[in-house]
């Protein structure tokens, strides 16, 4: 099989904004507690964060962590989690039937985000509470001294004001699961309330109104534009999830998730340009897509409902992953990529245990699942220009995406027209390999370093030797593999069967 990709450094569609690169903590499993915290832990440092979770979390390139949830958020009292840490009572969190102890709250998180040079994301519950409690948290993070919520963060013994940017109205407003769940008319009514007062406290953060929590939920479209219509002037992004699994051993649609995740992109652009239009507004809606990964949701997960009440860090949504689905968090990374002029912030959920690419033992190591990879070396890689890569391939029939492309491409820019730094990202979706004909015409190219992930057939098992099994197998670094540079315009390179490059 054949392919073409052409770039050029002059056609470029955006800029890569870093915070494309975030991630997500949420009080969730194994997420906080003997994840990022585990006093005792012998790589704890003097807060109690583990040390090796810390440096993974760097290696690892991730620029912002969202933070408290989630589902967690919308039954959420954040004034029960700041204070001494001996007065805080536990809870029964309701999303994920967890007694939470409520001993890592909002200074804790936003310390540790600090420390560790991250920039948090934070969300309001819009659940269970409302707007008197979301302009308090604004205050209580960016407040100077001389108010109520701003003086206790500073007798909490934290002087200076976090400056938290990036802020969430709540979380998957529109799903029945969510605690405190709402239809468009009420949510959009109290986002634009709470987005008010929030933008009143500070007017320089961000807001992020929540759209669907999937394109298939019911209410898809319709949802983001009857939320839009109360909050359009005043928020600047919204929100996409999604997920992605192998279902049924259906590896060709798992494959062409990017393909899915590219036409939901536009559809969430469009809804939003829609809503702009009939206002005759210049503004635009960005996207924060907030939650993606691949997760076995469907094949793997119970359902909330059918979660027995636990305490302790339980093990919930410990995904572990293959080789597999390496290539196709590559893919999606890559889709994302190609949507740089809309699309400025994104979220892998999550970071450590839940759905992560950082896994650990309590009292044992920290380990990398195979999505750590394609993860770190786009984050490192992907810098300047988005570039509008355009690819020649055939198309594989698949039976829930319909017709998606055999390759994708995306690649970046990153210095003046003449001299600079490119780097292509592309995935072969096919079971054979295929040979792609880079076409950079007027530029030289001289090849730098790279990484190519292979999937694998066996099923994913859990553990640090077996994800060291994985890396060494279908984990190899460019220079060993198949790439011919040859003249000046045209570079050569093989694409392995089933492979992120
Ligand atoms: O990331 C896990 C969960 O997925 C989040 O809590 C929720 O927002 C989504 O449904």
């Amino acid at each position: 099989q054949r392919a073409s990709v052409l770039l050029h450094p002059a056609f470029r569609t955006g800029t890569i904004d870093r915070r494309l690169f975030g991630s997500f903590v949420e009080h969730l499993g194994r997420a906080v507690y003997t994840g990022i915290y585990e006093p005792g832990h012998e790589t704890a440092d003097e807060h109690g964060f583990r040390r090796d979770v810390a440096d993974l979390t760097r290696e690892l390139g991730v620029t912002v962590v969202r933070y408290p949830g989630g589902n967690f958020v919308s039954n959420y009292v954040w004034e029960d989690a700041v204070g001494p840490v001996e007065d805080r009572k536990p809870f029964i969190d309701l999303a994920w039937r967890t007694v939470e102890p409520n001993t890592i709250g909002t200074d804790e998180f936003l310390q540790w985000a600090e420390r560790e040079g991250v920039e948090p994301m934070m969300a309001v519950n819009l659940g269970t509470r409302g707007v008197a409690a979301a302009a308090a948290l604004v205050e209580y993070c960016n407040g100077e001294a001389g108010s109520r919520w701003a003086d206790l963060r500073i007798a909490n013994g934290r002087e200076k004001p976090y400056g938290v940017t990036l802020w969430c109205l709540g979380n998957e407003m529109d799903g029945p699961w969510q605690i405190g769940h709402k239809d468009a008319h009420e949510y959009g009514k109290l986002a634009a309330e709470a987005g008010k007062a929030m933008k009143l406290v500070d007017p320089s953060i961000e807001l992020v109104v929540c759209g669907s929590s999937s394109m298939q939920m019911a209410t898809f479209g319709e949802w983001e534009q009857t939320v839009l219509s109360y909050t359009y002037d005043l928020v600047d992004h919204i929100s996409m999830h999604a997920y992605y699994e192998e279902v049924g051993g259906d590896r060709a649609s798992f494959l062409g998730s990017g393909t899915a995740m590219d036409r939901f992109i536009d559809r969430v652009v469009a809804s939003a340009d829609a809503v702009g239009a009939r206002r005759r507004s210049d503004k635009r809606i960005t996207i924060s897509f907030d939650e993606w990964n691949v997760w076995y949701l469907e094949t793997r997960f119970p359902g909330e409902q059918n979660l027995p009440l636990q305490r302790d860090a339980p093990r919930i949504i410990e995904d572990v992953y293959s080789g597999l689905d390496a290539v196709v968090v590559g893919d999606l990374m890559l889709t994302l990529l190609n949507h740089a002029d809309r699309v400025p912030v994104a979220a892998l959920a999550q970071l450590v245990n839940v759905i992560a690419p950082i896994m650990t033992e309590p009292d044992g190591p920290a380990w990398k699942q195979p999505t750590f990879h394609p993860f770190a070396t786009t984050a490192r890689l992907a810098r300047g220009d988005a570039l509008d890569v355009r690819v020649q391939a055939p198309t594989i029939t698949t039976a829930r995406y319909g017709d998606v492309p055999a390759v994708t491409a995306a690649a970046t820019w990153d210095g003046a027209e003449t001299d600079g730094q490119v780097a292509v990202f592309l995935v072969n979706r096919t079971a054979e390999p295929v040979e792609v004909e880079l076409r950079h015409p007027g530029l030289a190219l001289s090849l730098g370093g790279g990484l190519q992930v292979t999937a694998d057939h066996e099923p994913a098992v859990r553990g640090p030797e077996h994800a060291a099994k994985v890396e060494a197998e279908h984990v190899t670094t460019l220079d060993a593999a198949p790439v011919t540079a040859s003249a000046v315009g045209t570079t050569t390179l093989t694409l392995a069967p089933e492979s992120w490059t």
